[in-house]
């Protein structure tokens, strides 16, 4: 039996028309367009790329595109002073600095610099806060956009086992806290951890973000599980997952691709997030 192939794609350009048509009716009452700024630091292939679609995807939606790029030898304190400006800028919504920010600079300094009611990253310790303690804020936009990719397959997730691969500040911890939400009995696992196949075959749900190309085989997963692969990962044979899909799509019961599963989610997330940004800050 082959997996149902969950379509990020097509979710993320149904979640992506519905914010457009918002945007139109923010703009008509407001008389401005919501707006993000984008900084990119240096020229990382990746981050360029990304920081490009980024920026299209936000003028396609109706929204002001703010892009700042400076050269990869940019000191903390310049950084510092751009972030400030744009936390006092009234027409910016949403800031966001592209990660990984280069080695000289001080990446928590300029994180914890965002205004966390213009964080549409949701990475500032005050969003990561507010979500882990259920209060309204910012919430990170991968593992936003994986927790809709599972409601699309299961509407209610309570009472499921889940299995988070990855403990980082962007995707791991967030997703975490976003499944606990949802009532899902969760287990983080991570490099560390001991046995991680027996682990991972427990859950219904598999959210592999670790970043190691192909490290969930299909033997590892429950027959019928539903597995989200956030891995992009760059390799000779092009872009991959942290899930060996090939194995995977015998045994799951439902499975993103790479590409065309979680990322295109991920630009689609920073737009609502913007969004609710520039509608909270208009009262
Ligand atoms: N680098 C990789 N993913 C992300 C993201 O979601 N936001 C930012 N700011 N940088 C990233």
């Amino acid at each position: 039996m082959s997996a149902k192939i969950i379509d990020g794609k097509a979710i993320a350009a149904d979640l992506r028309a519905r914010v457009a048509g918002e945007v139109a009716t923010f703009r008509a009452a407001a008389g401005r367009a919501p707006g993000l700024a984008v900084v990119l630091v240096g020229e990382d292939p990746a981050s360029s790329v990304y920081v490009r679609s980024k920026g299209r995807a936000t003028r396609e939606a109706g929204m002001e595109s703010i892009e700042h790029r400076l050269p990869a030898d940019t000191d903390t304190a310049t950084l510092l002073a751009l972030v400030a400006q744009l936390n006092a800028d009234a027409g910016v919504d949403g800031i966001l600095v592209q990660l990984p920010l280069p080695a000289g600079v001080d990446t928590q300094a300029v994180l914890l610099a965002i205004d966390p009611d213009k964080d549409v990253d949701g990475f500032h310790p005050v969003n990561a806060g507010r979500l882990a303690t259920g209060m309204p804020g910012f919430v990170p936009c991968t593992p936003l956009g994986c927790i809709m990719l599972l409601k699309s397959v299961h509407p209610t997730l309570s009472g499921m086992d889940a299995v988070v691969v990855g403990r980082s500040n962007i995707v791991g911890k967030p997703m975490a806290q976003l499944l606990i939400a949802e009532s899902c009995t969760v287990t983080v696992a991570h490099s560390r951890t001991r046995d991680l196949p027996a682990v991972v075959r427990r859950a219904d749900i598999v959210v592999a973000a670790v970043g190691i190309a192909g490290l969930v085989k299909g033997d590892w997963i429950r027959p019928g599980a539903t597995v989200i692969d956030v891995g992009i990962n760059r390799t000779d044979t092009g872009l991959v997952g942290d899930v060996d899909f090939a194995g995977a799509v015998q045994v799951a019961g439902a499975i993103t691709p790479v590409p065309g599963g979680v990322g295109p989610m991920t630009i689609a997330c920073l737009l609502a997030n913007t969004l609710d940004s520039a509608r909270r800050r208009e009262g």
